[in-house]
């Protein structure tokens, strides 16, 4: 067995300040995601709002017309409800309802480079295990960005991300799904484990842009994917979680280009400088 060699681009703080365009983006559709959704509202009036607001910025929606061999992807937006894990197509049909947990994923390109993240929202009231695994969710999330900060491999992200969901409760970590290298392509090495070891992976170095996306369930980790060809559920038909940021390693720091804050708040002096002198 030979074990491909990661090809991991580097990118220039240059570059990094594009990327961080890209962020700012994401995140301005994710507040209007926050706005918009509740019951009664369908993920596809969802993704015409979030479409307008990425070409009202300049920007081109990177999940429209993306291809990984099984058609072109119709929308801007994955908007995955309940036992549905991530990649659901808006649709006509899929009216929001009181109860529902709803993850929007976005993706934008500035200058020809990516920024994606994902939000969990809650529509209206829901029952306290689904509030309870969003929380969960988005504190494995941050454990991830801030091991990015010091971990000296990628595992470090891993395995921060899966000792704070052991900490949090009972939950299952999706397994066939997880975050990745983000540039001017998407999806780009280091391909990033939701659990795993410190010791294990490539070098964290400065230049790295990676998307950190862990996906929570309450049952099993184990998913199937719907004859659309793109959504993936739960196997057990539990409900699911999935949040997600794009982070840039600075050589003094994590900077979170998907935050409108860029992390300040949560990473305290882990931070990048670039993200503190905004
Ligand atoms: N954030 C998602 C991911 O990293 C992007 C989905 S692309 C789509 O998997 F085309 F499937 F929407
Ligand atoms: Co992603």
């Amino acid at each position: 067995m030979f074990r491909r060699r990661q090809q991991i681009q580097y990118k220039t703080p240059e570059q990094i300040l594009t990327m961080r365009k890209a962020g700012l983006v994401v995140a301005e559709v994710h507040q209007a995601m926050r706005e918009s959704a509740g019951p009664g509202v369908t993920t596809a009036e969802l993704d015409r709002i979030a479409e307008q607001v990425i070409r009202g910025c300049g920007a081109t929606p990177s999940f429209k017309g993306y291809d990984i061999g099984n058609g072109p992807y119709p929308a801007s937006i994955c908007s995955s409800v309940n036992e549905q894990v991530v990649h659901a197509i808006p649709s006509e049909d899929a009216v929001l309802k009181e109860g529902d947990l709803l993850s929007v994923d976005v993706g934008a390109i500035v200058d020809g480079w990516h920024g994606d993240a994902a939000i969990t929202i809650e529509i209206g009231e829901v029952a306290p295990e689904l509030t309870a695994l969003r929380e969960a969710t988005e504190a494995a999330m941050w454990a991830g960005i801030k091991a990015a900060a010091t971990a000296k491999r990628l595992g470090g992200i891993s395995s921060a991300i899966e000792q704070s969901v052991d900490a949090s409760g009972e939950y299952g970590i999706v397994t066939g799904f997880g975050g990745h290298g983000i540039g001017t392509e998407m999806h780009q090495d280091p391909h990033i484990l939701n659990y795993g070891r410190p010791s294990e992976g490539p070098k964290l170095r400065p230049g790295m842009a990676l998307a950190i996306e862990p996906m929570l369930t309450l049952g099993s980790e184990d998913t199937a994917e719907l004859a659309d060809g793109w959504t993936i559920v739960t196997d057990d038909g539990s409900a699911a979680a999935h949040v997600e940021h794009t982070i840039a390693l600075c050589e003094d720091g994590v900077w979170v280009l998907t935050a409108p804050d860029g992390g300040v708040e949560q990473l305290g002096d882990a931070v990048a400088s670039a993200a503190r002198a905004e």
